[in-house]
């Protein structure tokens, strides 16, 4: 598989202190806790190295135990707060690197201390380092971000799966930062207008070729789809894949909290299916992970050359978004291009009072729903 496209963007040390200067104040950032999110790729793990990653601006320590376990844990030992990621990890434990102290991996229970002697009678057992769900898939680490000071639910979900329709695929990753708030990165990637402006290019489509557009979405558990229907004509992707079929294409496209984007395009025997989350790591900072897979005659530079342009593309913007956003800007979200945007403020705002209040989660779609714009 090939390596991921980082594309560095330049912190502005300015926003680094203030944002910093937010999470002291204990402010809300606006990020939902309780879901899993990718932290890192599963190849920044080698052998019994240890990786280091942020969520939510939580600092995080990776690794993975011999038997092949991937574990995560707060980058921060409880002893003095030194980084864990300082430390040695020797295939169970890790240990720090200030006084020794050893963390089991896959749970965090401290399982030594070597400065104690046999007078002493702290119970190091119960002793724990911040410790995390874990799962690892489709080339990611995820990591389940439970709320802080909440105890771990005796459940909790599985992590989120790219969907496949065949033995064999192909796949590949892309990922991009971004420098703003989650929300910001999510109503882009739910954003249907942008396309012609932002997208322009000559295999996909140009400004003249906007016109009016009618979907149909609905109501899912936590999100809403773009139900399944025929996508736009106007592409050359994909009139190939209905020449290449003879049968009909079909698109299905959801979104689910907490930041998740699936598509799923099938035409006879052929797939095509991606996977893209906007991820918090601090609240001036996300991250775009992109994953996909195919069984399309389609090469993966080929492939990877396209989803690069695109993801630049927005990445662009939102790099130029941020400049306007750092001044505190009113926005609007207009009917019906915005109204995506809506319900996912909508969607999060729900839930969230919803886990206030402990009680059901009302969604913010009260049936299925045609929206027309034009793109
Ligand atoms: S700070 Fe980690 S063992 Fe003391
Ligand atoms: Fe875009």
């Amino acid at each position: 598989m090939s390596e991921a496209l980082r594309m560095s963007i330049e912190e502005n040390p300015t926003e680094e202190r203030d944002s910093s200067r937010g999470a002291a104040r204990g402010e809300d950032a606006g990020f939902l806790w309780d879901f899993w999110y990718p932290a890192a790729r599963s190849s920044e793990i080698r052998g019994r190295g240890l990786a280091k990653a942020m969520l939510l601006e939580v600092p995080l320590v990776l690794g993975r135990t011999d038997e092949g376990a991937s574990f995560a844990m707060r980058d921060s030992c409880p002893h003095r707060g030194i980084p864990l990621s300082y430390g040695r990890f020797d295939g169970t434990n890790v240990e720090c690197s200030y006084h020794g102290w050893k963390f089991d991996g896959s749970s965090g229970q401290c399982v030594e201390i070597p400065s104690l002697t046999s007078q002493d009678k702290l119970k190091v057992e119960r002793i724990f380092a911040g410790h995390y769900p874990c799962e690892e898939h489709d080339g990611y680490i995820w990591v389940y971000m439970s709320s802080p000071g909440s105890r771990l639910m005796e459940t909790v979900p599985r992590a989120p799966k790219l969907a496949t329709f065949s033995e064999r695929y192909k796949s590949t990753h892309l990922a991009c930062d971004l420098p703003s708030h989650v929300d910001q990165g999510i109503i882009g990637l739910m954003d249907p207008a942008h396309g012609p402006f932002v997208h322009q290019s000559w295999f996909w489509r140009s400004k003249k070729s906007i016109h009016e557009k009618a979907k149909q979405f609905e109501p899912i558990p936590f999100g809403f789809r773009m139900s399944t229907h025929s996508p736009s004509t106007n592409s050359a992707p994909y009139q190939l894949l209905k020449k290449m079929t003879g049968a009909p294409v079909t698109t299905t496209i959801d979104f689910i909290l907490p930041n998740m984007r699936t598509e799923e395009i099938r035409s006879g025997k052929l797939w095509f299916s991606s996977l893209t989350t906007v991820t918090p790591v601090r609240r001036d900072l996300s991250r775009i992970d992109f994953v996909a897979a195919w069984n399309v005659p389609l090469p993966v530079v080929v492939f990877r050359t396209f989803a690069k342009t695109f993801l630049k593309q927005d990445q662009e913007t939102m790099i130029k978004q941020a400049e306007g956003l750092k001044h505190n800007p009113r926005l609007m979200l207009i009917d019906d291009a915005d109204r995506p945007a809506k319900w996912y403020f909508a969607l999060k705002a729900n839930l969230t009072e919803a886990r206030r209040t402990d009680g059901e989660m009302v969604h913010p779609m009260d049936g299925p729903v045609t929206l027309r714009w034009r793109s």
